[in-house]
């Protein structure tokens, strides 16, 4: 935790040294390429302070209307860098949508603040998709510098898991190719606190994500129809999935992140309603796992298509985790779910380097529970050593149905489980 936030704040300084010299130049490329024209209220700059569009911070005005004319002026402004700035204070956003693409090269929004969403008696429709949206930016970046936070204000839509689908996401990226986001506090989403959907390039770093343990669907980063994430250095604590990652996604890096409280991170759910679902080339490295439900997660419904290949997690620390290394080819949250002949394929999943405890009630620290019809192929286990957390700490044991394993060094399957 130190090292990651003195390495957010020396980021900072670069950042704000890096603006005050930014201004400086583009101060006398916007004037002149428009002369005499005073598009926005910055005096020709190209930082855009939302408090100079009228935001205020004061926890109760609702600055929607605020925070999009700083877009519209900072997306339209031409400039090669544009910049939002949110400073310090409590701003309360009811849900937006910052669309794209934008004239200017690079729109930065930098958050110093806190942007909350309107309690749920507040919203004027009964249900929306998301709170915050971006759609179609490419280039963008968004930053908190470590400090800035962004709050849903869940606490007021948990009350009924019912309510479930009128929930929206808290904030969402759409179709934004190379994008950057880093150094923010994510708190109690209404659902989800974090989308990535159908992006291009993605680096995501510095991240804090909270919400309590008992929070219903609060994800923290669910990724899909996206190629090329790189999700770091992040603590994610929230009331389901840490991270989650569903169909069309490929060339996903995972490393350096803290889960838990949390279900794990996850590929999957897959082929649910009987879906072709195709997710491949992902690796979850140096992770760690405190007090989670899951670790290192691959769960499908019965009935889809399609496949879930080329996966590795390596370099994996659980403490105390019920289900440290779980392969659900039956995933069947709510009701009884028929057991049907199409499945979605897994193949070639490495596991490597693999430690610490696990709390499972069957003493199984690794579960492989594959489909008879579409067994799981080229499983590698290699130096796995999870332990018990009680009962004197023996090691842990593997279940395996209908899963192709081999490797070296760790635990292996027990020989009265079936294995092909
Ligand atoms: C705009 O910002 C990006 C990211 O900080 C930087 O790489 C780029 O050089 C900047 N462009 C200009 C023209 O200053
Ligand atoms: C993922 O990122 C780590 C850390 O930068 C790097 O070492 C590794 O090669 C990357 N893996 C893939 C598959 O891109
Ligand atoms: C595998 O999944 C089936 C179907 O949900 C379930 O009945 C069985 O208990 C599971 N096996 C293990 C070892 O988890």
């Amino acid at each position: 935790m130190d090292a990651f936030f003195s390495s957010v704040q020396e980021c900072a300084s670069h950042v704000t040294m890096f603006f005050v010299a930014l201004i400086l130049i583009s101060a006398t490329a916007v004037a002149a390429r428009w002369p005499g024209s005073v598009e926005y209220p910055s005096s020709g700059q190209n930082s855009f302070d939302i408090t100079k569009f009228g935001a205020v911070g004061d926890g109760r005005k609702d600055n929607a209307k605020e925070f999009k004319s700083a877009w519209t002026a900072a997306c339209g402004a031409g400039s090669k860098n544009a910049t939002i700035v949110v400073p310090s204070g409590t701003f309360l956003v009811s849900s937006i949508e910052f669309e794209g693409p934008c004239k200017s090269s690079r729109v930065m929004f930098m958050i110093s603040g806190k942007i909350v969403a309107p309690p749920k008696e507040a919203w004027k429709e009964k249900s929306r998709d998301v709170w915050l949206r971006f759609h179609e930016i490419n280039g963008l970046v968004v930053s908190g510098n470590g400090k800035g936070t962004i709050d849903g204000q869940g606490e007021t839509w948990w009350k009924k898991a019912s309510d479930d689908n009128s929930r929206p996401t808290a904030l969402q990226f759409s179709h934004c190719n190379n994008l950057q986001l880093r150094g923010l506090n994510h708190a109690n989403s209404q659902k989800n606190h974090i989308s990535i959907n159908g992006c291009r390039g993605a680096d995501i770093s510095g991240l804090s994500i909270t919400a309590p343990e008992d929070s219903p669907n609060t994800d923290g980063i669910d990724i899909s129809s996206s190629t090329n994430i790189y999700v770091r250095s992040s603590v994610i604590a929230t009331g389901d999935d840490c991270i989650a990652i569903n169909s069309g996604s490929s060339a996903i890096n995972i490393t350096g992140i803290k889960c838990g409280p949390g279900h794990g991170i996850s590929i999957g759910s897959l082929g649910k309603n009987g879906h072709t679902d195709q997710v491949q080339g992902i690796t979850v490295a140096h992770c760690s796992f405190r007090r989670s439900e899951n670790g290192a997660r691959i769960k499908t419904w019965q009935g889809g298509s399609g496949f879930a290949k080329n996966i590795v997690f390596s370099d994996i620390e659980f403490d105390r985790v019920e289900n440290p290394v779980l392969i659900d080819q039956f995933y069947c949250p709510h009701k009884t779910c028929p057991v049907k002949p199409s499945a979605v394929k897994i193949s070639d999943v490495r596991y490597t380097g693999l430690r610490g405890t696990t709390n499972n009630k069957e003493g199984n620290a690794i579960n492989f529970n594959c489909s008879k019809t579409v067994p799981c192929t080229g499983i590698v286990l290699e130096n796995i050593k999870i332990q018990l957390a009680s009962n004197g700490g023996g090691l842990a044991k593997a279940s395996c149905n209908n899963a192709q394993v081999s490797g070296s060094n760790g635990l292996t399957c027990r020989e009265k489980d079936f294995v092909i």
